[in-house]
């Protein structure tokens, strides 16, 4: 069993480097199956999802090769089958990319129903009406999404809400179905035009991304490509965030500042220092923390990815905030670990009430998810004292290198194995 072991309390100062983003890099994994020829992809992020989909291909017949470190090669033509293994596509929420990119090649699809992080319920029948204007039929058999289409045709999607998944894949599958399609009431993430480019630079014709209103020709062949992911967004802010709960002096590299905005913004308003400069910003706390409220919205608000981050932030604020996260349903499980760390905050409903303490200090806790997780590790650099923090494959899933980074920033992180951890403690303590 790996832990994080964190002895608290040090500014951390310094630079860090941002690695691609996740939620671009799976989606665009996936998408590689729409190819019709080889792709190289760079600042591709070293994370467990990563290898798990490269996994998934290899599993499907496909050649996949780790150029670099960040730089992996993808051949996806020699898939047969439109079936990802069912154990492999249930653990992740990622998998459900499979069934757009999968229809949108084999006009057939059979993809268990995805997993990931337990943030409430997360349904797909968003993704199911798109693919069905776009003529698939889809079934459900022992756990699995069978989609079938004799011809897929362009239409017109409405979607009831922005839904990240389902914008996805509602253009991996329209992208090579004929015709014209219109995607209305879409997600605007900073990783759904990544997306768009990605599969406009291998020869699709889609418009909008970014905005509510997505367009899409369908082209027949798509050709290869060398593309770079873009930087990830909830990685800046999670370092831009420990920055300032440790009341150090940080800059950040390999950021997309207009990415950032909502959450500079609200650091902003507790009291924290942002420069933004083209592509590296600089953090600073030059006072105390000040309480806010916050509301979590699709892009371009405040992302939900960063709620447990700045929510952690603000256990040391001076004042009462309420951060309020409608998206997911379950996604406050880290503040009864927060509360073992001397947070005083409390749960109702859809929002966490936080009245800001003094001082936090260390304590056993369990990362419930991965977001969750690196707010635990925020809290651990917060606090007095020695933080253990388990169930870290959480964090594993987002995260590149993530223990190097905060060492380089001067942080006493380590990862240990439960059996080397006693010997650690007994150092620590000695
Ligand atoms: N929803 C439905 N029906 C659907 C799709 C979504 O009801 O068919 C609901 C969800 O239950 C949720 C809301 O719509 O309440 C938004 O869900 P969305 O589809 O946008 O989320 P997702 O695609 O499942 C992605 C990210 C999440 C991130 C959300 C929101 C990936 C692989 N995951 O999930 O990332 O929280 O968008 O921005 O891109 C993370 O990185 O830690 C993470 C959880």
């Amino acid at each position: 069993m790996e832990k994080y072991v964190i002895r608290g309390g040090i500014p951390l100062n310094g630079e860090v480097v941002i690695s691609g983003a996740k939620n671009a890099a799976v989606a665009i994994v996936a998408a590689t199956i729409l190819c019709d020829e080889p792709v190289i992809l760079e600042n591709c992020p070293q994370i467990s999802d990563i290898t798990f989909c490269m996994k998934i291909l290899r599993s499907m017949g496909a050649e996949v090769r780790v150029l670099s470190k960040n730089k992996i090669y993808i051949d996806t033509r020699s898939i047969a089958k439109a079936r990802v293994p069912y154990d492999m596509a249930r653990v992740m929420r990622a998998s459900s990319y499979f069934l757009g990119s999968l229809l949108g090649r084999f006009h057939e699809a059979h993809v268990a129903l995805p997993g990931g992080c337990d943030l409430g319920d997360r349904p797909i029948d968003q993704h199911l009406k798109a693919f069905t204007v776009l003529g698939a039929r889809n079934d459900m058999t022992g756990g699995e999404v069978d989609l079938y289409a004799d011809k897929l045709l362009g239409g017109l999607i409405y979607f009831d809400m922005n839904s990240v998944g389902a914008t996805i894949n509602a253009m991996l599958a329209a992208c090579k179905a004929d015709g014209y399609t219109v995607i209305e009431n879409c997600a605007k993430e900073p990783h759904i035009v990544d997306v768009a480019n990605f599969l406009n630079s291998m020869g699709a014709d889609i418009m909008g991304a970014g905005t509510d209103t997505i367009k899409v020709h369908g082209v027949k062949r798509l050709h290869g490509v060398e593309y770079a992911i873009i930087p990830d967004q909830i990685e800046a802010g999670t370092f831009m965030v420990a920055a300032a709960a440790t009341h150090g002096r940080v800059t950040i590299r390999n950021v997309i500042p207009k990415h950032l905005e909502s959450i500079t913004a609200v650091l902003r308003q507790i009291g924290v220092s942002v420069e933004e400069y083209d592509d590296y910003i600089r953090i600073w706390t030059p006072g105390a923390l000040k309480a806010t409220n916050i509301n979590t919205m699709p892009h371009p608000g405040f992302p939900t990815d960063m709620q447990p981050q700045i929510s952690t932030l603000l256990t040391l604020a001076q004042g009462a905030s309420v951060v309020t996260d409608e998206i997911f349903s379950n996604r406050f499980r880290y503040v009864a670990e927060l509360r073992r760390m001397g947070a005083n905050a409390v749960v109702n409903s859809k929002a966490v009430f936080i009245q800001g303490v003094e001082k936090l200090h260390g304590a056993a806790v369990l990362a419930p998810d991965l977001r969750a997780g690196a707010a635990l590790i925020i809290a651990g650099l917060m606090a007095d004292g020695i933080t253990e923090i388990g169930d870290i494959h959480y964090i594993q899933r987002g995260y590149e290198n993530i223990v190097e980074k905060f060492r380089g920033l001067g942080a006493d992180i380590k990862l240990v194995h439960s059996i080397d951890y006693h010997e650690d403690e007994i150092k620590i303590n000695a």
